[in-house]
């Protein structure tokens, strides 16, 4: 099964690029996955092709309007059998590893590229499955999240990224952050690489990175530790840490 995604936008042209780049191009290429690219205004009917008006009450800005979108995500979706279409905002839930996952068993995503102040309200309220936020901070438009969505949905699609295991291994996917990594050459400006990794012991190479994901996860998130259940002599390894000076 190849997954689709749809993205609606005024500005296709900014996303292609990245799109056709690296590992997102390689899988479309592959066909493992889809990308289609939808203009916004070739769904305004008006000879000007406009996409916005202004606000009703008054006030600063434009607004999306809403005959374009429901036009465009109408003829989009139609022949979607399980699909999910998503509107990228910065009144959404935020974009977590479990939020990616969960989304990735939907086969089609229409994502909705806001501009201006965002879209008409009647859209959330009939054409919109959800929304879906970058985090709490406002950016332009919706094409840099959509880009996000896509690239981190499309790293989980089978085939996409090399070893499943590196998959499994990533920062979140067990609820820690992953553990550091070193290539050549061992010592590089004075600094080594931790001898372990040299020794080639692949258990006590585990235990280690183990220890590391624990140690890291303390020091840049530790919020993440208490959503986690560890085992009793990994919650004694993180007290030890927490005691270090
Ligand atoms: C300037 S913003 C509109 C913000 C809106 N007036 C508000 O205060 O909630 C324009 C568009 O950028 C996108 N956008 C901005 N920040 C975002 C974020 N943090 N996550 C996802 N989309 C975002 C949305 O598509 C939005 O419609």
């Amino acid at each position: 099964m190849t997954q689709r995604f749809d993205i609606l936008t005024l500005f296709p042209e900014a996303l292609r690029a990245y799109l056709q780049a690296s590992l997102l191009g390689k899988a479309a290429e592959r066909g493992l996955v889809q990308f289609h690219l939808h203009q916004l205004r070739d769904y305004a009917t008006d000879k000007h092709r406009r996409v916005d008006d202004e606000v009703y009450g008054g006030g600063e800005g434009m607004v999306m309007k809403p005959e374009p979108l429901a036009s465009a995500i109408e003829a989009v979706s139609k022949e979607y059998r399980k699909g999910r279409v998503i509107y990228l905002s910065p009144q959404g839930r935020k974009l977590e590893q479990a939020v990616v996952r969960e989304l990735s068993a939907y086969d089609e995503i229409l994502l909705i590229c806001g501009r201006y102040e965002g879209i008409d309200e009647r859209i959330l309220e009939g054409w919109v499955d959800e929304e879906i936020s970058l985090g709490d901070f406002v950016l332009c438009g919706g094409e840099l999240p959509a880009l996000a969505l896509v690239e981190a949905l499309t790293r989980l699609v089978p085939g996409v990224v090399g070893k499943e295991a590196s998959l499994r291994e990533e920062s979140f996917s067990d609820g820690l952050l992953e553990y550091p990594h070193y290539t050549r050459p061992p010592v590089f400006r004075g600094r080594s690489v931790p001898e372990i990794l040299l020794q080639g012991n692949y258990g006590e190479i585990q235990a280690w990175r183990r220890k590391e994901a624990l140690r890291r996860t303390l020091e840049k998130r530790p919020d993440l530790l208490e959503r986690l259940q560890l085992s009793e002599a990994e919650r004694r390894h993180i007290d030890a840490l927490r005691k270090q000076p």
